[in-house]
């Protein structure tokens, strides 16, 4: 059985759609991975009630209550690992991460970032995006290393920006794709299709073998 935490700030409906996801395919009842928690830095963020309601155990390790970033990393380390993660799913996850945390997690930490990579790192991306006049815009899900949304790729989803479009349309459009694709990501990874080799992501999909490199 893989355990899988997840790291959420916010709404959570990443962190929604994967855990539907691993109840529509029962992967828990089949022993193959279950979510083992689910942490936010946030204590009012509303995946949380989704989560106990799901009764996956849930942790809040408030980030304000921390002096440093370091003393942050080395408090969330400790609760994560309380979990024996095979994998951490950074779901709208609103905190930069020390690289000391980072090397923990090495190879087994995911994030999803609402921009198609390279472009638009850090925040405000939709903004960016419409700022910048791209005609496509949407997510990237990555490996986390140490360098911010710079870890390698593995999958990409793309929707168009319209000329009407505000932030809010545009972030609703990449949102419905960052649910498709995030499951996606993690199915492959629960079932050895998904890897992690010196720095790359490789990808085998039957015969076939991908190396997913940037
Ligand atoms: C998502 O769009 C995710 O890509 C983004 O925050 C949103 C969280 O939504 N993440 C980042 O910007 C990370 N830098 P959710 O809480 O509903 O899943």
């Amino acid at each position: 059985m893989k355990n899988i935490v997840i790291l959420i700030s916010g709404g959570g409906s990443n962190m929604r759609a994967i855990v539907e996801y691993v109840a529509q395919f029962g992967w828990q009842e089949a022993g193959l991975a279950r979510i083992a928690a689910v942490v936010s830095n946030e204590p009012n963020a509303a995946g949380l009630a989704f989560a106990a309601e799901k009764n996956i155990p849930t942790r809040i390790l408030n980030h304000r209550e921390f002096t440093s970033r370091e003393s942050f990393d080395a408090a969330l380390q400790n609760v994560v690992d309380e979990f024996s993660p095979d994998l951490v799913v950074l779901a709208g996850f609103m905190r930069i991460l020390t690289s000391k945390f980072v090397v923990h997690y090495e190879g087994r930490m995911l994030n999803i970032h609402p921009s198609i990579l390279p472009n638009f790192k850090g925040l405000h991306t939709h903004q960016a995006a419409l700022e910048s006049g791209v005609k496509v815009h949407g997510a990237t899900v990555h490996f986390v290393t140490s360098e911010l949304d710079n870890g390698a790729y593995v999958m990409q989803s793309c929707v168009p920006v319209l000329a009407d479009d505000t932030v809010e349309t545009l972030a609703a459009r990449v949102l419905r794709t960052e649910h498709l694709i995030y499951p996606k990501v993690i199915d492959w990874w629960v079932n050895g299709q998904l890897m992690w080799q010196n720095g790359q992501a490789v990808v085998k999909n039957g015969e076939q073998q991908v190396l997913m490199n940037h």
